[in-house]
């Protein structure tokens, strides 16, 4: 795939604490009970130096903070953090991913002085005071206020990211508002979130369920467009169900599926191995990209899921920088012959490159 000097982006997840409960986030059954496979961890600022010397830090054009289990801004050092990587690259992008709502006014000064012109703050804000809560579960929207204009009145660069649902449809030009009055740079609409599914036999549309801490159902939320009396005949046949009853059956062999004997025959095109971009999390596992990564740790296994693991869990602890170095990781056979193999059509095909990256 590549050597480590090739390495030109990191995606790192600095942390997989977090103070908010997202309904689709793999932190949690639906939403409800945790998810118990994933370790918490938040990467101190001397674990960060031994992992990554000042020369690779200096190769790289841009760092992706993010992550797919925890939120960056639960990082104790995440300051110290951005201040080592700016005194090794000063010219380097840095993308910081949160949801804004944890920590106090004086952590987001200190953040908005340590970053330099060229990197920015992605808030994933969907919706405002009414409604953000809805996806974004227990963040509390007066401190998410003082903690982006805290941020922004250091000139820092934020950008918000808005998230379209059925409940905050309505909200849109009035969320560009407010960024303008909080000093965004940068207002972007996803429309399409992930996560929804067909519940029921009867209903009409898909959804999402959201649990309860308890794994009680607690209510569902709707894709924007759907007709105001779909939510109304939901509404009315809500499932009584708990998420603590919902089992999942771990496949042990491929099954037979269309579906998979297509995904066989796709044209892949990698996005690691094409932007010279790895995946880290925050326990230093290193992965070619948050895709697979997310793999591990499911709480619902697939398929793909299943067939990943095997790929990779003979090599699992040799690929993990508290065991390894980056230079030894990338040399290892995964790297080497088992991941390029993968994106070969036929029956060596990794699944899950074929579902993220089919051309
Ligand atoms: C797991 S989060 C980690 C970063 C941070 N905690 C956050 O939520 O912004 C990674 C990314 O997934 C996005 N995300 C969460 N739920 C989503 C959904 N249902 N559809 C699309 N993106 C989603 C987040 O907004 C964020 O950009
Ligand atoms: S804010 Fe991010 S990490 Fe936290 S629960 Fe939501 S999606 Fe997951
Ligand atoms: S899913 Fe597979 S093909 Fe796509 S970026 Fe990751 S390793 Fe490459």
């Amino acid at each position: 795939m590549y050597t480590v000097n090739d390495i030109k982006k990191l995606h790192f997840e600095p942390s997989s604490l977090c103070n908010a409960r997202c309904p689709v986030c793999p932190r949690y059954v639906m939403g409800g009970t945790k998810n118990t496979k994933f370790k918490e961890h938040a990467v101190s600022l001397k674990q960060f130096k031994d992992w990554f010397a000042p020369d690779f830090l200096k190769q790289l054009d841009s760092i992706l903070m993010c992550g797919n289990y925890g939120d960056p801004g639960t990082t104790p050092d995440l300051v110290k953090i951005v201040n080592y990587i700016n005194d090794c690259n000063p010219d380097i992008v840095l993308n910081i991913t949160t949801n804004g709502g944890m920590r106090n006014e004086t952590f987001w000064k200190d953040l908005g002085n340590a970053l330099n012109k060229k990197s920015f703050v992605t808030f994933s804000i969907d919706g405002l005071e009414d409604t953000n809560h809805i996806y974004r579960r227990d963040v509390v929207w007066s401190r998410l206020e003082k903690n982006v204009t805290s941020f922004t009145s250091t000139g820092a660069n934020a950008r918000w990211e808005f998230l379209l649902f059925k409940h905050n449809e309505h909200q849109v030009e009035e969320a560009r508002k407010v960024a303008e009055k909080w000093n965004f740079k940068n207002f972007k609409l996803k429309e399409n979130p992930f996560g929804f599914q067909r519940n029921r036999t009867d209903q009409k549309t898909d959804t999402m369920l959201v649990f309860k801490k308890n794994g009680d159902f607690d209510y569902e939320i709707f894709p924007a467009n759907t007709p105001d009396d779909l939510v109304k005949l939901s509404k009315n046949s809500l499932p009584n169900l708990n998420s603590n009853n919902i089992t999942f059956d771990i496949p042990t062999e491929q099954p037979v599926s269309e579906f998979f004997e297509k995904l066989k025959e796709t044209d892949v095109s990698c996005q690691s191995k094409n932007q010279k971009e790895i995946y880290i999390s925050s326990t230093g596992q290193v992965y070619p990209c948050c895709y697979l990564s997310g793999f591990w740790y499911f709480e619902n296994y697939n398929w793909e899921h299943v067939q990943f693991r095997n790929m990779i869990k003979e090599d699992y602890d040799l690929l993990n920088l508290n065991n390894n170095d980056l230079d030894n990781i990338l040399k290892n056979d995964f790297y080497q012959t088992k991941l390029e193999a993968g994106l070969e059509k036929g029956n060596c095909r990794t699944l899950g490159c074929a579902m993220f990256c089919s051309k």
